[in-house]
């Protein structure tokens, strides 16, 4: 028992269902966002026969949407990478299901192995590059679903429509 608190539950709490949250069908916080793409990656069998690597042009498969969502899965063989970009309106979770990418903001650097995640608000702007020696698979929830995706160079901003 805790001692530092008066508040106690009585009784079978699963049958006081007034008190409960009602279970979401759809992801709606941020945590919920990020355990999306947790569950889904846990899950290879659901992802893991869509795969396909291009070495010719980035490959990318929408896995699923909902309301006011949508989930990316995305390939990148050994060099590939995004370019810098931003994500419009969009914030998202990026979620290295396979291999291991290289992150690059304004910030540094930063590797991210399989499993790792990165949360990101609108306006957040990154490279994605491949620069291992093994093709790798990542997992990209946006919300709202990505309608631009503004490409930054050194002298100016072009628009991408290959999700990353
Ligand atoms: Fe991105």
């Amino acid at each position: 028992m805790n001692s530092d608190s008066d508040l106690q539950i009585a009784g079978d709490i699963l049958a006081v269902q007034h008190l409960l949250q009602p279970a979401r069908e759809h992801p709606a916080t941020v945590a919920e966002f990020a355990g999306l793409a947790r569950s889904i990656a846990a899950d290879r069998a659901r992802w893991e026969h869509l795969v396909e690597y291009d070495a010719t042009s980035r490959w990318y498969h929408r896995l699923q949407t909902g309301p006011g969502y949508e989930v990316w899965l995305l390939s990148w063989v050994p060099g590939q990478g995004s370019g810098l970009h931003g994500h419009g309106a969009s914030s998202g979770v990026l979620t290295v299901l396979d291999g291991e990418l290289t992150e690059r903001t304004e910030g540094g650097e930063r590797s991210l192995a399989a499993g790792a995640q990165r949360v990101f608000a609108p306006g957040y702007v990154h490279e994605v590059v491949n620069d291992s020696l093994e093709p790798a698979v990542s997992l990209h929830v946006y919300y709202p679903g990505l309608t631009e995706m503004p490409m930054h160079t050194s002298a100016r901003c072009t628009q991408e429509s290959v999700p990353v």
